[in-house]
């Protein structure tokens, strides 16, 4: 195992009802004027806006809103945002949404405290303070909640880009499970992609004898695998969805990953088709990740054999382990056909001749990235067409 630090700060404040007392905790870690962040309607429509107006003014806080944050969140709202809680001297952020509108909330929260152009930290600076910020989760997905991480779109060139710190982190989030049942089906199978997605870029790693990160993996895994279904088929069914709800916060806060080293190859690849098309990033995922597993399992095919075995229940062949490696790489393309994603470029609404586009917006040139397999621009390109024809 190799040496960590492991710094997960946030209050997660978990249950029914429990967005009804944001309004205490936003007066429990410092703010007096709040920007309520949102996104493009769902949250007004649930009635979930204005028991949050209630709390808030309950707890005597005075607030001001922004709405309209998209999916795949673009920076032309965080400079609003940041021109408005300057102008009306906002001292705390509430993100009341999903990934987009916490991810947009962590770009303002970082903007107001700069001088230059927030952009700054979507190209490689570090961001060093920023303003609280809490959050009131709709969507089990992104895992924005418990990361430092945020992922903006810069209209100009459609470029998506991400930063990481830890004073990006949410002071509190709230995590009502209940919240996420006005979700569309399509939505909450791209959240469980998502959440997966981020296990598997962890799990796949060149670090040997991390058996506890290992076995915690495959513990949200396997709950994955499990519960997306049940909250398919049955979209009120509280339990599942807490337990969605939780192991999307435990897949990206960190812990799944100590210890060893990590991918995230698959992220950036897809990274470049929600930019392009604007799909939903669990969609461009689904349609990726299989893809990139099949064009690098043979990097160690026998930890892709303990995924098989492991997660998707395959019984392992000794005497040829690629078998087993394929199967359970199989079998996650089709539990994720199974749960109504694409599995290909047609079906997600993308274009196999645009491969040299999304491949030079990946930015990889003549060099190659880091990860579990270093990728160059030619083996992005084929993880590309692999995705593009794939099928079950
Ligand atoms: O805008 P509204 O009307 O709220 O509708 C949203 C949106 O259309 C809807 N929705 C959310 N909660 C709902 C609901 N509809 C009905 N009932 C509810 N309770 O769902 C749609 C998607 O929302 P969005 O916030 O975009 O989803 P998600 O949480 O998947 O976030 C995706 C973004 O997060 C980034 C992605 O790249 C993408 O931009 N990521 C952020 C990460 C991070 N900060 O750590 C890591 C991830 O890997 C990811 O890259
Ligand atoms: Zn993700």
């Amino acid at each position: 195992m190799d040496n960590f630090n492991f710094y997960s700060p946030t209050e997660f404040v978990f249950g029914k009802d429990r967005e009804s007392a944001c309004g205490e905790y936003v007066k429990k870690y410092g703010g007096s004027k709040v920007l309520i962040h949102y996104g493009g309607g769902s949250a007004e429509r649930s009635g979930l806006l204005g028991r949050v107006r209630e709390s808030l003014s309950r707890s005597g806080l005075s607030f001001t809103e922004l709405g309209g944050v998209q999916p795949n969140p673009h920076d032309s709202l965080v400079y609003k945002g940041i021109e408005i809680c300057r102008n009306e001297g906002v001292d705390f952020i509430l993100a009341v949404g999903g990934g987009s509108v916490i991810d947009s909330s962590k770009a303002i929260a970082a903007g107001v405290l700069y001088d230059g152009d927030f952009w700054d930290f979507y190209s490689g600076k570090h961001v060093e303070k920023a303003l609280p910020l809490g959050v009131i989760l709709t969507i089990a997905a992104a895992g924005s909640e418990g990361s430092g991480d945020s992922v903006i779109t810069k209209e100009d060139g459609m470029l998506k880009r991400g930063t990481g710190s830890d004073a990006l982190r949410s002071r509190f989030s709230i995590l009502n499970p209940e919240l996420t049942q006005t979700l569309p089906a399509y939505q909450t199978a791209c959240g469980a992609t998502d959440i997966m997605a981020h296990v598997f870029e962890r799990y796949f790693t060149n670090t040997k004898e991390v058996e506890i990160t290992d076995r915690l993996c495959e513990a949200v895994l396997v709950t994955m695998v499990r519960e997306t279904p049940r909250v398919i088929a049955d979209p009120d069914n509280y339990e599942a969805r807490a337990n969605i709800m939780w192991a999307g916060m435990v897949a990206h806060n960190g812990i799944v990953g100590v210890g060893r080293s990590q991918d995230w190859n698959s992220h950036a690849i897809e990274h470049e088709l929600s930019a392009l098309y604007d799909c939903a990033h669990g969609a461009g995922l689904a349609v990726i990740m299989p893809s990139w597993m099949e064009y690098v399992y043979k990097h160690d095919v026998m930890r892709f054999c303990q995924m098989a075995v492991r997660v998707f229940g395959c019984q392992m062949n000794f005497e040829d382990p690629e078998t087993t490696a394929l199967e359970g790489i199989h079998r996650f393309r089709s539990f994720l056909h199974r749960i109504g994603m694409p599995v290909n470029f047609t079906e997600l609404g993308a274009k196999e001749e645009d491969i040299p586009q999304l491949v030079e917006k990946l930015g990889l040139g003549s060099g190659k990235s880091q990860g579990f397999v270093p990728l160059s621009s030619e083996d992005a390109a084929a993880i590309y067409k692999i995705a593009a024809k794939a099928k079950i």
